[in-house]
């Protein structure tokens, strides 16, 4: 059993309104982000096998109309268009993952060039234009065959990514600087193995929390491997979707709740990741479904490593108390909402509907949060440079009739989040870049095509782009460096 350790982390109270107007670094990134299977279609292509999202999409009853990405948005035939696309939007970096299956079909062995082809081809295309690149290795989509051996409960499927970060670092590590091993491991233990909201659809408590563990190894494994065949000057990091977990009231009931789901929500990754030991209150919350018994001798040292970067990504706070029958059922999708908790061991909490104006998610739109959050990981990891490598909100978005798409709420949203990292900036923190989240609408996982996250619309069936209002506002902000004022076309 390792040893534990948990930093003190109060909860900061939100500061002042930003000076006007609202100006941000000369270097600071302006980006946008997609993952693979939200967007790359072309799912039988060149040599691409399943992975646990094609087959939990194609299985009734998991997404929102059976819907599947088999087509997406077709990125991987327009990828072209798409890159000239970000740059006439003025975006200085863009966030993208690699399919696993496309460059490593079985999840283990010798990589396919033409998948690895592709990835070249849009790096290169990227920095012909001026476009940082920034590569997420894992964002879900596990190859079905390691699910089929296992899947993240199983320790060697930590090993696995580790070959797999090499591959693709080996291939790439000449032109990309910016590497991020895992997306939200959070949703892929949890919303995976515990509630199976999310592939490979599993509810098996004990099973979350031995993913969790490994996809932590596979994070250390894999950063390793990546500084074994990269330029030392690459930089490594993690994206999390840390929660900002709130007490509903000071009543110490409703504070010790909000404790323990942040050592479930928080702790769990950043305890080994950036202090070298997970939360010793997290092992007694969960003593009645696991016995940790899976972390070996060792694996807090590799976990534990120097990273060069933190990702945040944030959308919405998380609002507790201790459980009470009257109050409704808790809610757990990764950003502070929905039907089951993915947690074990945490039937005595419950989980509240923030106040405050909401999107299409239900989630609520609380910039203070991102702040409160930023401000948080400067304190816990000083000196680490934090990109926000995910905010966004959706909005039911409809083309006029003259085939614009006006989003007002969506730059009231980026507004708002973005003047809060304007405000940790001020405060101290090292935040050198923004990617929202998405470039363009697509397959939101289990909710299928009905929520339109972009600042590019799509037409799903003409695959036609249209670049929404709040992209142009966004354009604005990332040419001049000022945040526009909302109402700004
Ligand atoms: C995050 C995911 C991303 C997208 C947004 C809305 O949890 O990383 O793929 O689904 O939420």
């Amino acid at each position: 059993m390792p040893e534990s350790a948990q930093p003190e982390t109060p909860i900061l109270v939100s500061p002042a309104a930003p000076e006007s107007p609202v100006t941000f670094p000369p270097a600071f990134l302006w980006g946008a982000a997609t993952s693979a299977y939200q967007i790359e279609g072309a799912v039988r292509e060149d040599g691409r096998t399943p992975s646990i999202w094609d087959t939990f999409s194609h299985t009734p009853g998991k997404t929102a109309g059976g819907e599947t990405g088999d087509i997406a948005v077709d990125h991987y035939h327009r990828y072209r268009e798409d890159v000239a696309m970000m740059a006439d939007l003025g975006l200085t970096a863009y966030r993208f993952s690699v399919s696993w299956s496309r460059v490593q079909p079985t999840g283990r062995g010798p990589a396919v060039q033409v998948g690895l082809d592709f990835y070249r081809r849009l790096v290169d295309e990227l920095l012909q234009h001026g476009i940082t690149p920034a590569i997420t290795l894992y964002h879900w989509d596990l190859p079905q065959e390691l699910e089929d051996a296992g899947g993240w409960p199983e320790r060697d499927t930590a090993y696995r990514f580790a070959e797999y970060a090499q591959i693709v670092g080996e291939a790439l590590g000449d032109r990309v600087e910016h590497w991020i091993t895992l997306n939200e491991p959070w949703c892929s233990a949890f919303l995976g193995y515990g509630s199976g909201v999310h592939a490979p659809g599993r509810t098996d408590p004990a099973a979350s929390l031995r993913a969790a563990h490994h996809l932590n190894l596979a994070h250390g494994l894999g950063t390793s491997a990546l500084r074994s065949v990269m330029p030392t000057r690459n930089e490594v990091a993690i994206s999390l979707n840390s929660s900002v977990v709130r007490p509903l009231s000071q009543d110490p009931a409703d504070v010790a709740a909000a404790r323990k789901i942040d050592d479930l929500a928080n702790g769990v990754f950043h305890g080994p990741i950036l202090h070298g030991a997970y939360p010793k209150s997290l092992f007694e919350a969960t003593r009645s479904v696991t016995d940790w018994s899976y972390v070996q001798d060792g694996d807090l040292e590799v976990i534990h490593q120097p990273l060069n970067a933190l990702g945040l990504n944030y959308y919405t706070p998380t609002l507790v108390s201790a459980a009470d029958p009257k109050l409704g059922g808790p809610r757990a999708d990764g950003h502070g909402a929905s039907e089951h908790s993915p947690w074990p061991a945490s039937a005595d909490v419950a989980f509240h509907q923030t106040p405050g104006d909401r999107t299409e998610m239900g989630w609520s739109v609380d910039p203070s949060g991102l702040h409160e959050l930023i401000m948080r990981y400067t304190r816990e990891a000083p000196g680490l440079p934090i990109y926000i490598t995910e905010n966004g909100a959706a909005y039911d978005d409809k083309p006029a009739a003259d085939g614009t798409v006006h989003d007002p709420e969506r730059i009231a949203y980026l507004r708002g989040h973005l003047a809060a990292v304007r405000r940790a900036i001020t405060d101290g923190a090292d935040v050198r870049g923004y990617f929202l989240w998405s470039l363009m609408d697509n397959f939101e996982w289990a909710y299928g095509y009905e929520k339109r996250f972009g600042a590019v619309y799509v037409d799903y069936t003409t695959l036609e782009r249209t670049p929404k209002s709040s992209a142009r506002w966004y354009e604005r902000a990332a040419r001049t460096g000022v945040l526009p004022e909302v109402d700004a076309r």
